[in-house]
Order: C-alpha cells, then sequence, then structure tokens
C-alpha cells in the first residue's frame, strides 16, 4: 500500500530515490513521484509506474542532496496525475508524501475551507499537508512541533515524510500503522522508507519507527521522539538481508523466482528448528508457552488472503495432530463481528507482510480479551511480529512479486513444526511418530525441487487452456486449500473467473456452470480421500468438464480418466499443500504470461495491505 522513500544526506538523492521506489513498487503502482529540494521544491510526478516517472524526469535539473519518492496504491481519488504524491501545502513550501488511510480527513478539509484553503487533489494526503501549514500559520510554531500537533488530531494510519523550503537540512518522518524504517549511513546521511530495500546497498544500520513515533533528522543528527514529545532511544539493528535476495537473479520475474526458491525457502524454515537426535523440537514459542499451550482450549487462527488458505492448512493439522480445536477466521470478519475470545485461547496471526491493517487489528482486539498471540510472519521487525506475544519467522526471505507463492509454503511448515510441537506438548504423538513426520517433512524440499520439473508441462497447459473465462479448482481434506490457494493465484494474475472448491460441494451448486468450456484442476492425489476424489472427478467427465488432475507419481487410475495430469511425489496427507500447490502456482504464472499480464504487479493489487 504505496511505498515511500526519501534520502538526506551528501549523495545525489535522485538516483538513490528512483531505485527504491523501483524496489517499492510492488506496494503500488498506480502512480509515482519525487520531490527534490534545490534551491526550491521541485516536484515531479506523473499517473503510472517508477519507468513513467524517469521518462518524465529525462533532461531535467535533479540535482539535490535531500529529497523523497512515492509510489501510489490509490485510496483517496483515483489515480491520476495531480492524486500523485507528493502534495503541497497552500504556500508551495512544505512537501509531503503518505502511506495510509487518513479517516477524518474530510472534517479537517472543511474546517480548512473555511479557513481560505483551496485543494487540488481528492486525496487525504494533501489535506494533512494543508493542516501542517495551518498549524504553523495559527501558532507561529516551528515545524516540528507543527507536525507533532497536526498528527494528534488526524485518526487514521499513516507513514509520511515531510520536506520544507525553508529547512534544507531537515527531513521528518512519522508512522502510526504503516511500516517505516530509518536507516543511519555514513557522514550524517539518513533514508527513510517503508522497508528496507532501498535502503539495504548503502547501510546495514537501522531502526524501525514505533507507532506514533516521529523521527527528525536535522543537521546530520536524527532524534525520535513521540507524538506526545517524549525523547525515545532509537534501537539500532543490523540488516540481515542481502541485496541478491531482492533482486530478480535471472528469473523474467519476481513470482518465477520466488516458486524456484522454494525448495530453499521451505528448508529455510525448518533449519535448526528440530533436533533428530533428541526428537527436540527447538522453538522459543514453544518452551517459553510450553504451559500455556498444555492448557488451552482452542486456537483461533486470522488472516487474509493466502495466509488465510495457510490458516486452513493449519487448522487441519492442530486438529489431525495435536487435537485441539481450531477456528480460521479472516481477519477483516473477525474484527468486527464481537467474537468470543477468552484467556484459554491462542490466536495465531499469519501474515506474509506482517503490516496487514485487519489482521493488526484482529491481534489488539483478541490481545484486549486477553488471548495469547503467537504471529507468524516473513518480514523481520514488520508490525505483527512487535505486537504479538510471541511467534516465528517463516524465513522465506524476501517476496516481492505481489501474488504469494514461497511465504505460503514457509508458513504451512512452520505451521506443521507448531502442531508437531503443540501435540507433543499434550501428550498426542509419540517421540518415533513425531521423527517419522519430521523425516518426512526434511524430505519436502527435494520433492518440492522434483516438482519443479513440471514448469514445462505446465507451459503447454498454459498454452491451451489461457483464454478460458472461468476455472474450477477442486478438492478434498487438505486438497481443499490447495484449491482455494490456486484458483486466488489464478485469479490476481491472469484475471480469469476462478473458484475454488470442496469437491464434494461441487455438486450443491458449482456443477451447473461445467460445460466442455470448463476447466477444472483436481487435486487427487492418493490421500485419505483418493476414491472420493476420484467419484468427483467422474462427474466434472459425465459433464464434459475439461479435468488437469494433480496426481501421485506413477497413479493410473485418475490418468486414465482426466484429460491432463501433472506428476507430484508422493508425501503424507499433512505434507501435501507443500507439494500440490507448486504446479497450481506455475499454471497460473504461465497463463497469465499467454495472457499477457504483468505477473509482479496485477492490477489493482499490492503487495502490503495496510489499509482495512
Ligand atoms: C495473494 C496475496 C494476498 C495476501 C494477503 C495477506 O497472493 O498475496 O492475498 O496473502 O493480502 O497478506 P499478508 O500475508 O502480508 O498479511
Amino acid at each position: 500500500m504505496c511505498g515511500i522513500v526519501a534520502y538526506i544526506g551528501k549523495r545525489e538523492a535522485y538516483p538513490i530515490l528512483i531505485k527504491g521506489l523501483k524496489r517499492l513498487e510492488y506496494r503500488g503502482y498506480d502512480s509515482a513521484g519525487v520531490a527534490l529540494l534545490n534551491g526550491g521544491l521541485n516536484i515531479f510526478k506523473t499517473k503510472g509506474k517508477v519507468s513513467d516517472l524517469e521518462a518524465l524526469t529525462e533532461g531535467k535539473h535533479l540535482t539535490s542532496n535531500l529529497g523523497m519518492g512515492h509510489t501510489r496504491w490509490a485510496t483517496h481519488g483515483e489515480p491520476n496525475n495531480v492524486n500523485s504524491h507528493p502534495h503541497v501545502s497552500q504556500n508551495g513550501n512544505l512537501a509531503i508524501i503518505h502511506n495510509g488511510i487518513i479517516e477524518n480527513y474530510a472534517t479537517i478539509k472543511e474546517e480548512l475551507i473555511n479557513r481560505g484553503h483551496h485543494f487540488e487533489s481528492e486525496t487525504d494526503t494533501e489535506v494533512l499537508i494543508h493542516l501542517i501549514e495551518e498549524i504553523q500559520k495559527a501558532s507561529n510554531k516551528e515545524l516540528d512541533e507543527a507536525v507533532r500537533i497536526a498528527l494528534h488530531e488526524v485518526v487514521g494510519a499513516y507513514a509520511i515524510v515531510i520536506i520544507s523550503k525553508n529547512d534544507p537540512e531537515k527531513l521528518i518522518g512519522a508512522r502510526k500503522g504503516s511500516p517505516m524504517v530509518v536507516g543511519i549511513g555514513e557522514e550524517g546521511e539518513y533514508f527513510i522508507a517503508s522497508d528496507a530495500s532501498p535502503i539495504i546497498e548503502y547501510t546495514k544500520d537501522v531502526t524501525y519507527l514505533k507507532d506514533s513515533e516521529i523521527a527528525y533528522i536535522n543537521k546530520g543528527k536524527l532524534t525520535v521522539k513521540t507524538i506526545d514529545n517524549i525523547e525515545m532511544t532509537p534501537e539500532i539493528q543490523k540488516l540481515e538481508m542481502n541485496l541478491e535476495a531482492i533482486e530478480k537473479g535471472g528469473y523474467e520475474h519476481f513470482m518465477l523466482k520466488e516458486i524456484f526458491e522454494q525448495p530453499k525457502s521451505i528448508g529455510d524454515s525448518l533449519r535448526g528448528r528440530f533436533d533428530p537426535v533428541t526428537g527436540i523440537l527447538a522453538m522459543r514459542s514453544l518452551k517459553e508457552y510450553e504451559h500455556k499451550i498444555k492448557n488451552l482450549k482452542r486456537i483461533i487462527i486470522v488472516g487474509c488472503g493466502t495466509s488465510w488458505h495457510a490458516g486452513l492448512v493449519g487448522e487441519y493439522l492442530f486438529e489431525d495432530i495435536a487435537r485441539i480445536p481450531v477456528e480460521v477466521e479472516y481477519a477483516s470478519e473477525f474484527r468486527y463481528r464481537n467474537p468470543i475470545i477468552n484467556e484459554d485461547d491462542l490466536v495465531i496471526a499469519i501474515s506474509q507482510s506482517g503490516e496487514t491493517a485487519d489482521t493488526l487489528a484482529a491481534i489488539e482486539l483478541a490481545k484486549e480479551k486477553g488471548a495469547t498471540i503467537f504471529g507468524l510472519c516473513n518480514v523481520v521487525g514488520s508490525s505483527i511480529p512487535r505486537s504479538s506475544h510471541a511467534g516465528a519467522y517463516t524465513h522465506a526471505g524476501p517476496e516481492i512479486g505481489v501474488a504469494s507463492t514461497k511465504a505460503f509454503t514457509a508458513q504451512v511448515s512452520v505451521l506443521v513444526l507448531w502442531a508437531l510441537g503443540f501435540a507433543d506438548i499434550r501428550g498426542r504423538l509419540s517421540k518415533s511418530e513425531l521423527s517419522k513426520i519430521m523425516a518426512e517433512l526434511e524430505s519436502i524440499p527435494a520433492k518440492v525441487e522434483k516438482t519443479l520439473a513440471c514448469e514445462s508441462l505446465t507451459k503447454e497447459l498454459a498454452k491451451q487452456f489461457y483464454q478460458s473465462r472461468n476455472f474450477l479448482y477442486l478438492g478434498r481434506g487438505y486438497g481443499f486449500p490447495v484449491a482455494l490457494e490456486g484458483a486466488l493465484k489464478l485469479k490476481e494474475i491472469s484475471y480469469i473467473h476462478a473458484e475454488g472448491y470442496p469437491a464434494a460441494e461441487m455438486k450443491h451448486g458449482p456443477i451447473a456452470l461445467i460445460d466442455e468450456e470448463m476447466p477444472v484442476v483436481v487435486i487427487a492425489t492418493k490421500s485419505a480421500n483418493y476414491e472420493k476424489v476420484m467419484s468427483n472427478i467422474q462427474e466434472v467427465k459425465a459433464r464434459k468438464g475439461k479435468v488437469i488432475a494433480i496426481v501421485t507419481e506413477g497413479d493410473t487410475k485418475v490418468s486414465a480418466m482426466a484429460d491432463h495430469v501433472i506428476e507430484i511425489p508422493e508425501t503424507s496427507d499433512y505434507l501435501e499443500p507443500l507439494v500440490a500447490t507448486i504446479p497450481l502456482q506455475l499454471l497460473s504464472y504461465y497463463i497469465a504470461l499467454e495472457r499477457g499480464c504483468n505477473v509482479d504487479q496485477p492490477r489493482n493489487l499490492a503487495k502490503s495491505v495496510t489499509v482495512e
């Protein structure tokens, strides 16, 4: 949801901003803009991508040591040149970039209009910079103080950066509910960004701002204060991410790179978390919350999109292996439906970005009601792990393609570990059973590697089916969340309508859709539901649907019925989602390519949904 980057120091700001915006473009790509301080305040902004901004600035005077850039995912106001960031104050002295939503902007705007302000854009952001100007003017305040007072007046979420024509050595950043990291470079230079990717090649020293904190960078010095004016000591951390991890490494798209990274990312998510000699799962969350886990009555899993699908796999795992009742909830529903939660509950919040607004709000609600929160996130230092009591990182590495792939399999991998750990603590699993499942889990990276060989087959299938208007995805048991995930991948990057269904539910409605035009992807591996799924395939075939089946290597029965089969290595039911998802990711990738879609930046989407 919008990417922001800013620089102050001795280097040329513009190249740093453009490179940074390209790295942040996964967060939004409706429009892009920069503001540079070089004598005056020079603003260049345009509807479109960062490459359009580069074209706009060609041949322009861009020399500056202080500037900021923005890539937008539109919330208030359609994506056009005027609504693009940066926005300026009425007197043209101040400029702002913003990620988030100012919920009470309409009221503030009305008051400002009454005081003679004119607005050019439809954005909430422009209102905030006018408000800061008004506070400066009305009470003769310094900029630092005016920003602080203004932030007290706004309701909503923000990560903002402000620069002023009259303060060429000043950069102000603030956050509430939207992420912001400050990089500390050489000789008094500083970087501000939505995530560390624009900063990584200049410095490894960063501090993550906390909610309601303001970073004042003035004359080469950083001061962090709360919006209540209390000075804080910034916690400086070393970035562990490397540059290679955020580049395409020879792949045409980040999504393809990330699909192919899965043998490694799953391995990284498991590494060091199980000792095969002692049979002990070495996870801090298990150790520190052993008593809680032993006594808990229920697990509630919250998440959105793909993370919610991982949560569904989690439900099956925890109930199957640890025999704990589980509810899986869309965070956006959970937070508003007055759920019954109590102190014996454990809430597991799953999120790749660790910043999803609804998931964060669900955590806050559950915390208020006394539940214990485990966060399962990929982005280190993000808001959800910081709001949780405990948790685990997925260690999948940066996921930049907007469609989530390696984050999903990493989430499922950690959920398997937790399910085993919980079962162990509650005496539901013998050491030998645990070791057996762990041995199988540790063989998954190799099985995923083998599965990736189906790439050429998915390419061929894509050529055959890319013009289909609809797809159905069917699965039972552990295959059901896989079907949901396959359908989501297809619709988000290829814009083909797709539905995931429990295979047996098909006859309660969706079967009416099936005809010779309808491709039906069925998860038909040799699981506990194998025979049942075969009956469902027969039902599809009887209505002339085209079946693409994901089958276990060497299968002959399904192969005899289906129009096309993609083989995957055999594994236990628990671990099936880790392998069966791979061909579906590849299929949607190649269908989207055939349709000429922008795979890494699908329309209307953004990687990190920091607004509700
Ligand atoms: C789908 C996708 C989204 C995210 C969802 C949650 O490919 O990427 O559905 O899964 O927006 O995001 P996180 O996991 O960051 O909370």
